[in-house]
């Protein structure tokens, strides 16, 4: 009976038009929205409560024995005691195909979804959306009516190293957490731009250009630019700090060069655009490693000085810089009121000699960015010590009138890796650190002869295995936390890290192996055999995903989705010893199957969307 009215119910959601009545509500691909659905018209019929009031104030719970979804009572905005006004909703609570009658818990009541129809409507749906379960084209959608109206723009900027400089931790930081937004953004049906905006301008491209006709080489500029320039400038940098008479006569050298390359020589160009090409080609192959990928490598370079200068002139004319011994200079204290005009505090736009500068470069950009396509928002993944930079190059932007272009922009900061650099304090490029943490991998994949030989390819699988190790680290916490580069602890297969993810994954890929069913088997499998409270919770878990997902647009934290999926996990691994698979009964075996297929899909999704690489066998 109520798997008949459950139906029922499931064709009702169909022809009501629940897009239009709650906002983000998207029951046929989301099963925490039905819920939502259901509870809220009990709720309104007990209480009178506006649907639109009752709708958002359902929450999330942090552990399944809080239940899969909660109320706190004074989010409804009724007059009275929480502890009565539950009292009084719960003796008229109707009897629910979908949900058990809550017990009250002081403020907050607690909603159960019952195990049956929950069971037969995340598994099938988990095992026909499969890629595609959890995302949502519909978010993006600029008219989520209308097809035909377009998606809407997402550039995301992120990575940005400089080149000939060391690619550091922060651009680490930035890399990681740009491509996960990118993928999330992707899957709710936005059109993203992903953009590199290089640090690849500015007068030290003069001095390396010096320092490249003294030591460098063609053949070690081919093989291995990125740390080939930057000993090139480590080099050069030293004999200008060392040869004093010869400093000044190398600098005004290096300046000429630079001016030189501004004014559009075509030959100092060429030297640079070949520092540029090479440096590119090589990161686009770390990046790929990394499942990342850039539409566009702009760059400072990129940014015309024509524009940069109009920007600052116009700047003056709103009288909003000012000359200060020759340089052009903005001060925020006296055109911002209160605190945030003394946060901002001054900033240079022009220097004495006439060059733009970082800031100048970064206003200019966005406003070029805006013009050439159109965004409707645009994030830039950048560490948080330059968290001043970017208010005062957004309010700037704002100030020249565009504030409608400043409001569509976000900065997603981030803390710091502490003990990235090695013993003796020299630098370490990221290749060099993601080939010793596959290293490390390697060796302790071979200390288990066995399954070693086993794998295909155990370079690749440990290279992978670093990667990983390196990610979910990065990953676990709160972006804005500082946290320590821990390579005994990122590479365990203990707690949550990357291996042991891998491992979670892999564990379910060997038994899919091992049990040999059909699709077939799988989609005409008896869900009703689920009764072990092992398996309804495991099915609790999976069906948050879609749910997981759409929260994670409104926290925008990796961590939202690791956290999940390390909580799946662990149900996973306690599940194990109780929904057999191998000697079970066929019927019980298919009916587990789809369970654990559904759980595989749910993981690898979530490890596709955080940019891992998920592993069959290790
Ligand atoms: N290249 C800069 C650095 O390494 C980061 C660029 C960040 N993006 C920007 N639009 N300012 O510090």
């Amino acid at each position: 009976a109520s798997e008949a009215s459950f139906e029922n119910l499931a064709q009702r959601f169909q022809h009501l038009p629940l897009i239009d009545r709650y906002p983000n509500c998207f029951p046929d691909i989301n099963p925490v929205d039905v819920y939502r659905a259901h509870i809220t018209s009990i709720l309104h019929d007990i209480t009178g409560v506006d649907r639109s009031i009752i709708y958002p104030a359902l929450q999330w719970t942090a552990t399944l024995e809080k239940g899969d979804l909660m109320l706190a009572i004074p989010a409804l905005r009724v007059k009275g005691k929480p502890d009565e006004l539950g009292k009084q909703w719960l003796e008229k609570w109707p009897d629910s195909p979908l949900v058990e009658k809550p017990v009250q818990n002081g403020a907050f009541l607690p909603f159960f979804f019952k195990p049956a129809p929950l069971t037969k409507t995340v598994i099938p749906m988990a095992l026909s959306h499969r890629f595609d379960f959890g995302t949502n084209s519909t978010v993006g959608l600029r008219d989520q009516n209308d097809l035909s109206k377009g998606k809407k723009r997402m550039l995301v900027e992120f990575s940005s190293p400089n080149i000939a400089k060391p690619f550091h931790a922060g651009h680490l930081r930035s890399t990681i957490i740009g491509g996960f937004l990118s993928n999330l953004y992707k899957s709710a049906g936005w059109d993203v731009v992903a953009i590199n905006y290089l640090g690849d301008w500015g007068k030290q491209y003069g001095v390396l250009a010096l320092g490249f006709e003294k030591y460098g080489n063609e053949v070690d500029l081919e093989r291995d630019p990125i740390n080939h320039l930057f000993q090139v400038y480590v080099k050069i940098s030293k004999d200008v700090a060392d040869e004093k008479e010869q400093a000044e006569k190398m600098k005004a050298e290096a300046r000429k060069y630079f001016k030189k390359m501004t004014e559009g020589d075509d030959e100092a160009l060429a030297l640079w655009r070949r520092f540029r090409q090479f440096s590119i080609k090589r990161y686009k192959e770390t990046y790929a490693r990394l499942n990342i990928h850039f539409d566009e490598y702009s760059g400072e370079s990129k940014v015309s000085e024509d524009d940069m200068h109009k920007a600052a002139d116009k700047m003056k004319e709103m009288g909003l810089a000012e000359d200060h011994e020759g340089a052009l200079l903005i001060d925020f204290v006296k055109n911002v009121p209160g605190k945030e005009g003394k946060q901002l505090g001054k900033a240079i736009l022009r220097k004495k000699d006439g060059t733009a500068l970082y800031l100048t470069r970064d206003i200019s950009e966005l406003l070029n960015r805006a013009e050439r396509y159109k965004f409707d928002h645009m994030i830039y993944v950048i560490a948080s010590e330059q968290d001043l930079h970017v208010k005062q190059f957004f309010k700037v932007v704002g100030m020249m009138g565009h504030q409608d272009i400043a409001a569509k922009c976000q900065h997603i900061n981030f803390g710091l890796v502490l003990g990235m650099s090695t013993r003796k304090g020299t630098v370490k490029f990221l290749d060099d650190i993601l080939r010793d943490v596959g290293d490390h991998m390697h060796e302790t994949m071979k200390k288990n002869e066995d399954k070693y030989k086993q794998v295909e390819n155990p370079a690749k699988t440990a290279d992978i295995l670093g990667i990983s190790s390196v990610m979910v680290q990065d990953m676990l916490g709160k972006r804005i936390n500082n946290y320590k580069f821990d390579l005994q602890r990122m590479t365990s297969f203990e707690g949550d890290t990357g291996p042991y993810l891998q491992y979670a994954h892999a564990r379910l890929c060997s038994i899919t192996r091992k049990a040999g069913l059909t699709e077939e088997n799988l989609t005409s499998a008896d869900l009703s055999l689920l009764t072990e409270p092992m398996a309804i919770d495991l099915v609790r878990v999976v069906g948050q995903w879609p749910d997981v997902v759409q929260n994670t647009l409104k926290t925008l934290e990796p961590t939202t989705i690791l956290g999940y999926l390390f909580k799946m996990t662990h149900v996973l691994s306690t599940s194990y010893g109780h929904l057999r698979i191998v000697g079970s009964e066929h019927e019980v075996m298919k009916a587990r199957m789809a369970l654990y297929d559904a759980a595989r899909v749910v993981l690898y999704n979530g490890m596709k969307l955080l940019g891992l690489s998920p592993l069959e066998r290790m």
